[in-house]
């Protein structure tokens, strides 16, 4: 296991466009456990790939502190209903905000072993999983806030 720095804002590496994963190889495994173990030691519900200094769309998601979802290259295919409520990053350490998001995404991405696999999930998960695959196009949250009560 190995912690990696999360990045803050201002450092260019969060507004990058990141690439496709197109290797999956041992190193994707060993960045997938990295990413985990870092958003589990900061108390985190996800964390992206370009958190950390890799332009690589890769994130991980762990809401409930059970399921742990390995998304690499994942798009949102679908959505429906909206939902709003408050948001902070790992990167924008002491920052909240009310953000709009869809109330269910359908998502598909791969596996770390270049699976392809579907998700339909709702709620929190489906707000983390928004704002982990807009980190992945060098979007913050913070782009993203009506209000701040
Ligand atoms: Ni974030």
């Amino acid at each position: 296991m190995a912690l990696r720095n999360i990045l803050k804002l201002g450092d260019p590496n969060l507004r990058q466009k990141c690439y496709e994963v197109t290797i999956f190889n041992e190193k994707l495994g060993t960045m997938l456990d990295d990413l985990i173990d870092t958003m589990f030691a900061a108390d985190g519900v996800g964390l992206a790939a370009p958190q950390v200094g890799i332009p690589k769309r890769i994130c991980v998601v762990c809401v409930d502190e059970k399921t742990i979802y390995e998304l690499v290259n994942p798009v949102i295919v679908k959505t429906a209903g909206s939902q709003k409520g408050q948001e902070g990053c790992l990167s924008i350490p002491g920052e909240h905000g009310i953000v709009e998001r869809p109330k269910t995404v359908w998502v598909e991405a791969m596996d770390r072993y270049g699976k392809p696999c579907k998700y339909k999930v709702s709620d929190l998960t489906a707000v983390a999983f928004c704002h982990e695959i807009d980190h992945l196009d060098g979007k913050l949250f913070i782009d993203k806030i009506i209000s701040n009560d």
